[in-house]
């Protein structure tokens, strides 16, 4: 079972997933990554994370903490850009949060960034 933690705060979304992922605090004053249960990915993308997650983990490799993150029906009301507040509509309930890594960067957009810089030169 997952930890589980209720979201108090939609902060941004993190426009280069593909599901539309949002960075979102929660009360346990984590910041999480969060995959939505709304997302056309369907709930099983969800799943597959978690079991991708543990088997990673029992291999040894470092793995974010994962949590379950309850979403109430508040956040879609506040949310001005409309695809954002179906998502949040669509995922009220228990979806997968991924502690946030600051430091984290893009490995496909790192690459575009080195090779105009390569380009360039
Ligand atoms: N735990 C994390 N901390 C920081 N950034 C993350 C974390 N998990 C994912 N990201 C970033 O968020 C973006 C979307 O993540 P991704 O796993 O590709 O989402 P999706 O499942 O929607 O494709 C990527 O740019 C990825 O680097
Ligand atoms: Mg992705």
């Amino acid at each position: 079972m997952l930890p589980r933690v209720i979201a108090t705060r939609y902060v941004t979304p993190l426009r280069e997933g593909g599901s539309l992922p949002g960075l979102m605090e929660a009360d346990d004053d984590g910041m999480y990554v969060v995959k939505f249960r709304g997302a056309g990915q369907g709930v099983r993308s969800l799943v597959a994370e978690v079991i991708a997650g543990g088997i990673a983990r029992g291999l040894g490799l470092p793995v974010p903490d994962l949590v379950a993150v309850e979403l109430d029906d508040s956040f879609a009301a506040g949310e001005p850009d409309e695809e954002i507040q179906d998502l949040l509509r669509a995922s009220v309930g228990l979806n997968l949060g991924i502690d946030y890594l600051p430091a984290a960067s893009d490995v496909a957009a790192e690459l575009v960034r080195i090779t105009q810089r390569l380009v360039r030169h």
